[in-house]
């Protein structure tokens, strides 16, 4: 028996070097171990799901069967490193490097300004360099599909899809030299670009059966399918380990343990693929990448009528998960994993696959069938058998298969229903000879609905079968009330959308073949008229186009001046290279400890007790942190860092343990024993918080004119009510901290990923009872904020601190995706009702729009966000008689927080939903409205501050124009006309933003600048990096004020020791007040060098500051500046709380598919008022990539909260962010011509924010073509505005015979699986 008692070296290549490692542990993933054994930091951790991207790294390996080399990108995070024997793994650092040579993707991608934060980057590159390697010039599809895995929160995705794309066939290459050639034609970087010395791997994979053991698990390798069966009957309960994206998630999350994991990945049986006249026979160890190209060339030999069911798995195989994870899951573990939303298994069980199982005691074959779907013990595998090959036969003529499928977005989702159908037809006829019909995502498994087909055999292919069907299959699939998943009626309603769809296309190719073969007149179908045929068509995967336009520079500006060009982002290239250091990429100081946080798993309840004295025990565990280890005070009264003796949400933060290392610190977690005492009320939803008169602060009001009268003289008056859902930050790094106590003095030091290290400098101290002098927080890079990082980073900063002082050793807090998901909050949903009076023309006489939104269990930033939002609610329409009013809910729910856009997202909706409806009852077009209702001339906000509306006239023109929106709206009209089942909308949104804070003392700043007697500058100033690129715009103004390149500059890291008592970098001012102060900074230091410069007006600059050195002159100089004047006078609703107004306008055009809920965006123009940019590619970027984060708000992100208050969606898989897929299919941005204000540097303007309420323009576009819909059919026009505009909902505003004829279940008879909490 091949089963050593030692453990063997593990040995494979990383970046063409060789790795032996002698005690490896098979729980480690090749994540970690590059991160932490090799320092190859380069490879981020943001999700350790799969489903990110951001750990992509290329994998190459030995074929056995073709013995070619396959090289293909994987997620580190779910590699276990034991499966990598003989391989060779290339990272982002083995391809290039700022220190050496650059790859030509890291250079473009850059150079395209396709980083941000540049968290993705990384990734981002690997996935783009795995897909060079196997296609050196890829099609535009290819690149699209190669990205489909990777997320990106910041950029909006099309910079980096341009930068893609100057490699494809389509493209003229990068033509960044100038010389309208590509760099890669130029000889430059050729041996590196796409070749071998990476490429180094074991040769001749051995045979042996390789062991390795850990601590608690053993990895066997055999090497021989005998030696894999032998070791099946020795270890039954042993599962087999192939890609791992079923049992890592598992092993993950839901606690799953194996003590020991057979991998068969070197046995060549398990992957050989046989193709005969009885079909195909492909080797369960085939990746499902091998299956799409084994179906494709299937596809493309053999006949239409013989390959069905190939092409309907192909279908599903163009959309399931990302390429990384295709590439990595085979299809053995697809099928044997059993998971309901399997999007293969409902294909190849109405299919007729059939499974050919494999054990020592021989062979023998089981069906795909409900029986093995279902689990059944006879129809199962026996525990030492294994599955060696699926069989699936050729399809009949006849015989029509086809696959259908639901997600909340089109790519890199998993399914709400799938389902697979297949018909045959007894030759000649249109009479049922067989049926088979399975959907997924309606229960535990793949559910057959074997019974509603069998009643069906013999019928004629018609609509009485269809009714017939559509009543058996609601009765069979019966979905349950609580069904885990939610969105229950929806799906229900899929189960017979599909089946239509089924239906038609049947019946399409019926009449086809029926023609064919003369059939009597009985036979004949009546056409499907061309309205109803749109019904057939899916929405394609499209490559997104689209054109930015810059703003000009003023031809007399110098050539070496930067400012308004558009400079790439400082850290662009050691984003793309993973050369730039975030803070979990510090290396492990000495006696480092690892902190894990215990959260709460109630919402509302007593601490009874806590017990940790089992976790203390675990090997590694140092320390539990509880709240009685606080030196100093533990939070605010009622928001407290660590809870004492009652919790008010899931998620609260209760203690914390220190241990050697994350994996000690998890489970150390997993044996602390918290008992609670549950309390009353518990309270999650706005509607429960009304009742309870449950509020964070008082209401916040503004009111103008006599609303009461105004109503009374309208011509109408229309009521609604509008629900905007949460969002979560999904910034790609998670919030992390490494605190280092120093030895003297009580010092330490902090590097923390924050928008505002004074805020954790001024907690730990506090928290720790120490003087904020002794503590210094550095801040080199943040991997995205938008919000996020304002408040909580100081909570996290301040618990690991009171770690590092009582074990008095380093502590690294690194969050992992669920717990920051789970902990941090979010945007705050809103509820909202408006009442608006208005005369038959659509002018707006009177609007009373009251907002609550749910703020959680503590304040945080909630009043700040009601103001906010109370503030711009009026967004840019004049009101005269107008009232808005906002409060503030308490409930048991994580605190909500900052979120870009501040509340002005969410509450705009209200009113664009309000001014929709005034259209909708005046039968005019929404924009006809707006229009009619927008501020033209030089006015007065609610709040009376003075404002000239020019810009967002001309904003708002333009973008009619730019959009040709008249000519499109009359389009879509027609469209709408000629097409049932699929409607398109059109909306155009204008906008008019407030930047900044409603106070003076928040918009001062500091900058500090250092000339060095080199003459090279360091630049220090209180704003943080966090993707927006402030650092670079920093320099531009630096580099105009000294008249000096920016190549003399450096920024280190924004530190409390440099600039000391900074404001959060948020409210877009950022880059403006920081800017303000290094030009101050700059301009001291130049008037105290302009007499060594008049003296020697020729010299260098070198010249200047050596004599300035000589002569005793500071080269040192602190800027400040004073803040813009901003008050809010709430008593009297007046002030000025806001510096200037950022303006604009968006278009979008979308199309629905009303029988499933789906759209597709199909084009988007912007138009932005600037001002004069400091760098409009970086402003360009943030416009683009707040408007698709806006866009993901308003179309597919979802909270899901359990009746007991816990976050179900705490993963990419459960919360959808967009892809890239999502990305309009035309995307224009442009940049209205530069203007003067006096009032800004360089009369540039923050547009960090704004473009985010942009999105709802997807949101307004999709809601027309529900309206078309609905006018179409008679339907009531005041269904209640939901925001996202999820498939869900969609669907079922798309009121049809369908959704007619679903059961509804009485919501006083079951407990839902989610709540709606806004
Ligand atoms: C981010 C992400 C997104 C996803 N998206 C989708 C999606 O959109 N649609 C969809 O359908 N699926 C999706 N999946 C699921 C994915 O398809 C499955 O996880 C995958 O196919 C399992 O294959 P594996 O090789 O990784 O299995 P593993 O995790 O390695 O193994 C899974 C199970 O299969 C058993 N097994 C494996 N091979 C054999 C064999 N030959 N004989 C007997 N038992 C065997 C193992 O014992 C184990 O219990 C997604 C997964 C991830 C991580
Ligand atoms: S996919 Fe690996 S970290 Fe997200
Ligand atoms: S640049 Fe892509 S996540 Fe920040």
């Amino acid at each position: 028996m091949p089963c050593p008692p030692r453990s063997h070296e593990l040995v494979f290549f990383v970046n063409g070097r060789k790795v032996i490692e002698r005690n490896v542990d098979p729980e480690e993933t090749l994540l970690a171990f590059l991160r932490k054994n090799l320092r190859l930091t380069g490879t981020k951790y943001a999700c350790g799901r799969g489903g990110c991207g951001a750990c992509t790294v290329m994998v190459s390996k030995n074929d056995p069967v073709s013995k070619k080399i396959r090289h293909f990108s994987v997620t580190a995070c779910l590699v276990p490193i034991c499966s990598l024997y003989g391989a060779a793994v290339t990272t982002v650092e083995g391809i290039g490097s700022i220190k050496t040579r650059l790859h030509p993707v890291q250079e473009r991608i850059a150079k395209s300004h396709g980083t941000q934060c540049g968290f993705c980057t990384p990734g981002m590159v690997m996935s783009m360099y795995t897909l060079l390697r196997n296609h050196p010039q890829p099609s535009e599809e290819q690149l699209m599909e190669a990205l489909g895995g990777n997320l990106c929160r910041c950029t909006g995705y099309r910079p980096i899809l341009e930068s893609g794309r100057t490699f494809c066939t389509e493209s003229n290459g990068c033509q960044q030299k100038g010389t309208g050639k590509c760099c890669l034609d130029q000889g430059e970087n050729a041996s590196s670009s796409f070749g071998g010395k990476n490429d180094r791997m074991a040769e001749n994979p051995e045979e042996r059966t390789l062991t390795f053991r850990g601590e608690r698990v053993t990895w066997i390798s055999p090497g021989t399918l005998k030696d894999l069966l032998e070791l099946k009957v020795k270890h039954p309960e042993a599962p087999l380990i192939l890609g791992n994206t079923s049992l890592g998630p598992a092993m993950k999350t839901r606690g799953q343990f194996h003590p020991i994991l057979l991998s068969p990945a070197r046995i060549s049986e398990l992957t050989m693929v046989t193709k005969t006249s009885e079909g195909l026979t492909i080797g369960a160890g085939c990746s499902l990448a091998q299956l799409k190209d084994i179906l494709a060339e299937t596809v493309s030999e053999l006949p239409e009528e013989k390959t069905q069911t190939y092409r309907a798995l192909l279908k599903h195989l163009k959309s399931l998960a990302g390429p990384q994870i295709r590439n990595m899951a085979s299809l053995g573990g697809h099928i044997i994993s059993r998971h309901s939303y399997s999007d293969l298994n409902p294909i190849l069980a109405v299919g007729g696959a059939t499974l050919n199982l494999i054990s020592a005691e021989g062979t023998r074959q089981i069906p795909l069938d409900e029986c093995f779907l279902a689990g059944l013990a006879s129809a199962d595998l026996k525990p030492e058998e294994i599955l060696e090959s699926v069989h699936i036969p050729p399809s009949r003529k006849w015989e029509f298969v086809s696959a259908f499928r639901q997600a909340q977005c089109q790519q890199n989702a998993l399914p709400h229903v799938n389902a697979g159908m297949r018909v045959l037809f007894k030759e000649g006829t249109d009479s049922i000879a067989d049926l088979s019909i399975a959907y997924g995502g309606v229960g535990a498994a793949t559910v057959s609905a074997q019974k509603s087909c069998q009643q069906l055999l013999g019928r004629r292919w018609n609509e009485l079968m269809l009714d017939e069907a559509c009543r058996l299959l609601l009765d069979e699939v019966s979905l349950p009330g609580s069904a885990p998943g939610g969105q229950v009626e929806f799906r229900r309603t899929l189960v017979v959308s599909f089946l239509f769809k089924f239906y038609l296309e049947v019946l399409q190719e019926l009449k086809k073949l029926v023609k064919l073969f003369s059939a009597p007149d009985s036979q004949r179908h009546p056409d499907i008229s061309d309205r109803f045929l749109s019904a057939l068509e899916d929405f394609p995967v499209t490559v997104p186009q689209g054109v930015q336009t810059y703003q000009s520079v003023d031809p007399h500006q110098p050539p070496r001046d930067p400012v308004g060009r558009p400079i790439m982002h400082l850290s662009g290239l050691k984003h793309a290279t993973g050369e730039a250091i975030f803070c979990d990429d510090i290396p492990m100081v000495d006696k480092e400890l690892f902190m894990v946080l215990v959260t709460s798993s109630r919402a509302h309840a007593k601490i009874m007790s806590i017990d940790f004295s089992e976790a203390l025990e675990l090997p590694g565990v140092v320390d539990v942190i509880t709240a009685k280890d606080i030196p100093g005070t533990n939070g605010a009264e009622d928001d407290k860092l660590l809870a004492v003796d009652e919790v008010l949400c899931v998620g609260q933060i209760v203690c914390a343990v220190a241990a050697e290392t994350d994996i000690q610190a998890r489970r150390a977690v997993e044996k602390i024993k918290i008992t609670y005492e549950d309390l009353e009320p518990v309270i999650f939803t706005i509607q429960d918080a009304i009742k309870h008169n449950s509020f964070l602060c008082p209401e916040k009001k503004l009111e103008q004119g006599n609303i009461k009268e105004a109503f009374e003289k309208v011509d109408q008056i229309v009521e609604g009510e509008v629900h905007v859902g949460g969002q979560e930050h999904f910034y790609m790094e998670t919030q992390r901290v490494l605190v280092i106590p120093k030895t003297e003095d009580k010092e330490l030091d902090v590097f923390v990923s924050t928008q505002d290290p004074a805020h954790v400098q001024k907690t730990v101290s506090s928290t720790l009872n120490i003087p904020i002098n002794r503590i210094t927080c550095h801040v080199k890079r943040v991997g995205g904020g938008f919000g996020g990082k304002v408040g909580r980073p100081a909570v996290f900063g301040a618990i690991a601190a009171v770690g590092g002082v009582k074990t008095g050793r380093p502590i690294r807090l690194v969050l992992d995706r669920e717990d920051d998901m789970l902990i941090t909050g979010g945007r705050h949903p809103l509820f909202g009702k408006y009442k608006v009076g208005f005369m038959d023309n659509g002018r707006i006489k009177a609007l009373d729009i009251e907002c609550y939104i749910n703020g959680g269990c503590t304040l945080d930033d909630s009043e700040l966000v009601t103001e906010f939002l109370i503030l711009k609610l009026e967004n840019a329409y004049k009101i005269r008689n107008l009232r808005l009013r906002g409060r503030a809910c308490m409930t048991n729910l994580p605190s909500n927080t900052a979120f870009r856009g501040f509340g002005f997202p969410q509450g705009t909706l209200v009113t664009e939903s309000c001014i929709t409806a005034v259209a909708a009852k005046c039968g005019l077009p929404p924009e006809k409205i707006r229009e009619k209702n927008m501020y033209k001339t030089v006015d007065k906000t609610i709040y009376k501050q003075a404002f000239n509306p020019e810009p967002l006239i001309r904003c708002w023109n333009e973008c009619l124009d730019k959009s040709s929106f008249h000519s499109r709206r009359i389009q879509v009209e027609e469209f709408n006309k000629k097409n049932y089942w699929k409607k398109k909308g059109i909306a155009i949104i204008p906008m008019k933003f407030s930047v900044g804070f409603a106070a003076t003392s928040y918009h001062q700043a500091a900058a500090l600048v250092h000339i060095y007697t080199d003459g090279s500058v360091l630049v220090t100033h209180g704003g943080n990096e966090l993707g927006q690129g402030i650092h670079t715009k920093m320099l531009q103004v630096a580099s105009r004020e000294l008249k000096i390149p920016m190549s003399y500059m450096h920024i280190c890291e924004t530190s409390t020791a440099t600039v000391p008592n900074t404001i959060a970098t948020a409210a877009s001012v950022g880059a403006d007040v920081n800017g303000r102060a290094v030009q101050n900074a700059c301009q001291i230091l130049l008037k105290r060098l302009e007499p060594i410069i008049k003296k020697n007006p020729e010299g260098t600059w070198e010249d200047w500051i050596e004599a300035a050195f000589e002569q005793r002159i500071s080269l040192s100089a602190t800027g400040y500046f004073r803040g813009y004047k901003a008050f809010m006078d709430w008593d009297k609703g007046e002030g000025d709380p806001f510096p200037y107004y950022v303006y604009g306008a968006a278009c979008s055009e979308v199309e629905i598919d009303c029988l499933t809920g789906a759209h597709k965006k199909i084009r988007t123009d912007i138009v932005m008022d600037a001002c004069c940019s400091l760098n409009p590619a970086i402003d360009i970027g943030q416009i683009e990539g707040s408007f698709i984060q806006g866009m993901g708000l308003y179309t597919t992100e979802e909270l899901k909260y359990s009746p007991e208050g816990v976050l179900h969606s705490r993963s990419p898989d459960e919360y959808k962010i967009p892809t890239i897929t999502d990305v309009p299919e035309e995307f224009n941005v442009s940049l209205l011509p530069s203007s003067q204000t006096p009032l800004t540097i360089y009369s540039s303007k923050g547009l960090g924010e704004s473009g985010m309420f942009l999105g709802s323009s997807v949101f307004f576009a999709i809601a027309d073509a529900v309206a078309a819909v609905r006018t179409e059919r008679d339907l009531a026009d005041n269904f209640t505005v939901h925001s996202p505009a999820t498939p869900a909902w969609v669907r079922m505003a798309c009121a049809d015979r369908f959704t007619e004829m679903i059961p509804r279940d009485d919501p006083k008879t079951f407990k839902p699986w989610s709540i709606p909490i806004a």
